[in-house]
C-alpha cells in the first residue's frame, strides 16, 4: 500500500531547525515511519517501543522479520532502560559514543519482540549525527532503525538513494545531506564473560575496540562465507546483501596483471572500480571498459564514503561484469572487505 511521503530538508543551524525536528518527532510518536540521516548511512526509523510501528519497518523494507533492528538512543545512559549494561559497555560508550558503534547486550522486556526479531538480546546505538540525535530526543522514545534501503540493495548514503527506494513506503524522509562515513556502524556483542565479539566491522576498528575492551574476537561471518549449517551470530549476516544486479568480482594483483585478466575474459559490457593512482592506466589500456574512480589506495575513508553510491550507480547500467579491487583486512579496510566480499558473493581472483 502506498502512503504519501513528505520530504523534509533539514540544515543544522537554520531558523526552522527545531520546528522541523519536532515535526519529524511527532511522526515517530504517532507510530509513523521517518527516514533520517546518520553519520553512517540513512536509517528507517519508528518508535522502538511500539510493536506495530516496529513491524511496519519490516514491511516497508521487505525485510525478514527474524532480522532484528538497532535501537537508537540519544544518550548512551539510556541503554539502561532497554538492556542489562555492564562495565565493558560503559568503557565502549565513553570511548566511542555518540558515534558509529552499536553494542549488543541482553534485552530488558521494555523492548518488544518485534524490534528484537525474537532474540533475547538487543542492539543499541547512539549516533553522532546531530539531526538524528535531536529527532530521538524530541520523540521521547528510542528509535528502531535499520538502514533505509529496500532489503538487498546497498544502504543509502544520500536522500536521493532513499527516495529511489522508499517513496510511497514511509511517512517522511528527512534530507540531511550525504552520510559522512558511508558504511554502517561497527557492531560488537558483549558476551556474558565480558569478552567482546565483532559482528560487523565499521569505522570503529578492531584496533580501537581492543584498546578499551581487551581482546576482540572476530565472528567468522565478518570475513568468511558461512557454511550451510553454521549459525550466524548476527541474523543479518546470513542474508545476501548489497548485491549489484551484474556479477561483481574482486580482483587482487598488480595493475598490469589485472588489465590482462580483464582483456582475457573478453566480455562486452564491463566496468572496473579502480584506485585513482591506476585510473589513467586502466582507461588507456581498456578503452571499451567503463572505469569508476574509488579514491586513492591508502584513502579508506574516501573509499568507504563512495562504495554504496558506486554500487548503486553501476547497478543502473547493464554490465556483464564489474571488477573491483580487494581491500586490506585491517583498520577501516576490514569494513570495506566485509561489504565488498558480500557484494561479490565471495568471488575473489588473485592474478
Ligand atoms: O549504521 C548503522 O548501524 C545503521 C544506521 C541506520 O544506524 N543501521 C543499520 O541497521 O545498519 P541494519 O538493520 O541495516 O543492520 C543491523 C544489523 C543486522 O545485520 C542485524 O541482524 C544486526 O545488526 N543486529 C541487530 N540486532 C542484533 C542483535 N540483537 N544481535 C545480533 N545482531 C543484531
Ligand atoms: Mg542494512
Amino acid at each position: 500500500m502506498l502512503v504519501n511521503t513528505e520530504i523534509l530538508s533539514i540544515v543544522c543551524g537554520e531558523n526552522a531547525y527545531y520546528e522541523k525536528i519536532n515535526r519529524a518527532a511527532s511522526v515517530i510518536r504517532r507510530g509513523g515511519l521517518v527516514v533520517f540521516p546518520t553519520e553512517t548511512v540513512y536509517g528507517l526509523g519508528a518508535d522502538a517501543t511500539n510493536p506495530v510501528a516496529a513491524k511496519s519497518i519490516f514491511i516497508a523494507k521487505g525485510r525478514p522479520s527474524d532480522n532484528p533492528l538497532i535501537v537508537h538512543i540519544a544518550d548512551p545512559r539510556d541503554a539502561e532502560k532497554y538492556t542489562y549494561t555492564n562495565d565493558v559497555y560503559y568503557r565502549l560508550a565513553a570511548a566511542f559514543m555518540p558515534g558509529p558503534l552499536t553494542v549488543v547486550l541482553n534485552s530488558k522486556d521494555t523492548v518488544p519482540w518485534e524490534t528484537r526479531g525474537g532474540l533475547t538480546t538487543v542492539a543499541v546505538r547512539c549516533p553522532e549525527n546531530k539531526i538524528a540525535r535531536d529527532i530521538i530526543s524530541a520523540s521521547g522514545v528510542p528509535i528502531a532503525a535499520p538502514s533505509a534501503n529496500l532489503s538487498g540493495t546497498p544502504s543509502p548514503t544520500s536522500a536521493k538513494h532513499v527516495i529511489d527506494d522508499m517513496m510511497g513506503r514511509v511517512d517522511m524522509i528527512v534530507d540531511g545531506g550525504e552520510s559522512e562515513f558511508g558504511l554502517e556502524s561497527t557492531i560488537v556483542k558483549v558476551n556474558s564473560d565480558n569478552t567482546v565479539t565483532l559482528l560487523r566491522p565499521g569505522k570503529i576498528t578492531v584496533e580501537q575496540l581492543s584498546s578499551v575492551a581487551g581482546e576482540v574476537n572476530i565472528a567468522d561471518a565478518v570475513t568468511d562465507k558461512l557454511a550451510d549449517n553454521e549459525k550466524a551470530l548476527s541474523p543479518g549476516m546470513k542474508y545476501r546483501h548489497y548485491a549489484p544486479a551484474s556479477p561483481l568480482l574482486l580482483i587482487d594483483g598488480e595493475s598490469e596483471d589485472i588489465i590482462s585478466y580483464i582483456k582475457s575474459e573478453s566480455l562486452s559490457r564491463v566496468a572496473v572500480i579502480v584506485y585513482e593512482e591506476d585510473f589513467e592506466q586502466f582507461r588507456a589500456s581498456l578503452p571499451d571498459v567503463t572505469c569508476y574512480a574509488f579514491g586513492k589506495k591508502e584513502d579508506e575513508l574516501t573509499q568507504a564514503h563512495l562504495l554504496f553510491s558506486l554500487l548503486r550507480e553501476v547497478d543502473k547500467e547493464n554490465f556483464d561484469k564489474i571488477y573491483a579491487p580487494l581491500p586490506q583486512k585491517s583498520g577501516i579496510g576490514l569494513a570495506l572487505y566485509n561489504r565488498m566480499i558480500r557484494a561479490a558473493a565471495h568471488k575473489i581472483v588473485k592474478v
